[in-house]
Formats: C-alpha cells, structure tokens, sequence
C-alpha cells in the first residue's frame, strides 16, 4: 500500500520519470551551516520547507520563496520553458500554479501554501535552465504571501524530505 501511494505521488508530479534520480545536492546550493545554527524556527529563518510534490519554500519574513527540488529537477532534466503565474494570482496551498517543460518531459507544480504570488523570476523566461543550475538560488520561480504560517507546519524540513525521497527509491 505505502509503496503504491509513493509511485502514485511521483508519476502526478514527474509523469515521464521512470526510475528515481540519484539523490546530489544543488551546487552552490547549501547554505552555510553557521546560518541554520543561528535560527531556530523557519518561520523566521530562511530554511527551506519541502512538499511531498518536490516543491520548497523558504521564508523571509511575511513572503516565501517558491521553487523545484534538486530531486525534481534532476528528474525532469534539461528545462526549456517555465509556464509561471502572473503577479497577483491567489493560490490556495497544492494549488496547481504552472508548470516545467522539459526536453524529456513536464511537470506540474504546485503551490507549497496559501497566498499571493507577488514576484517571478523574470529570468526564467530567457534562462529557463537557471532552474537546473541552481534549483534553490537563482532558479526560485515565484514569491508568495504567507496567508496560513500554519501550513508550514505541515511542510517537510530537509532532513525529512531526503528521507522521502530515500523511500521513493525502495
Ligand atoms: C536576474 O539576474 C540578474 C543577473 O544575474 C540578477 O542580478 C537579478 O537579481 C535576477 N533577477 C531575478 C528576478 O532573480
């Protein structure tokens, strides 16, 4: 049962994918770990919050960073287009709010929580590979309000999702 929830999750967020991406680190990609010492709740912090969809948020303080994993974007491979929201847009949480092209597949993404999208990454539309080279920095995708903090709750800390995604792998 568990095993089939696993493989139900993963081909609705990356349909092409046949068999998992070995689990690597972004480069450039880690913040230093002076920085998660110094904090403790990522509320306030800046850590990154994952959702089982292969999304994390990182807040800074009443707005959240949205983007793709490097899990997500090891198995998508090469992004050629970012379909983004328009600034404005409300998003309820795992709302779906765009979607990543690939050469080898799309995915959907969806949103990590409740709010407004009041930036995107306007890069993305030249460089659309930003997402590849650097998932959790200059590949972010859009910035939220936090409507809900509560729901950050509910979101996976690093620790928690490399374990998730250790599962999708047995
Ligand atoms: C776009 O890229 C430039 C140059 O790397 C950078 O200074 C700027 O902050 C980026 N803009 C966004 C929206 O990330």
């Amino acid at each position: 049962m568990a095993m089939c929830a696993a493989l139900r999750c993963v081909s609705a967020a990356l349909p092409l994918l046949t068999r998992p991406a070995p689990i690597r680190t972004c480069q450039n990609s880690l913040r230093p770990n002076i920085l998660r010492t110094l904090y403790t709740s990522s509320r306030l912090s800046g850590a990154l919050k994952f959702t089982d969809k292969h999304e994390w948020v990182r807040v800074e303080g009443t707005v959240g960073t949205v983007g793709i994993s490097n899990f997500a974007q090891e198995a998508l491979g090469d992004v050629v287009y970012c379909g983004l929201p328009e600034v404005g847009t409300k998003l309820e949480q795992m709302e779906e709010f765009g979607a990543l092209e690939s050469v080898k597949a799309a995915s959907e993404l969806y949103s990590p929580l409740t709010g407004e999208v009041t930036e995107i990454n306007t890069n993305l539309t030249d460089n659309p590979g930003l997402v590849n080279k650097a998932c959790y920095e200059d590949g972010w995708l859009i910035k939220m309000t936090i409507e809900k903090p509560a729901e950050l709750d509910e979101l996976m800390d690093e620790a928690a999702y490399e374990k998730f995604i250790k599962s999708l792998d047995s």
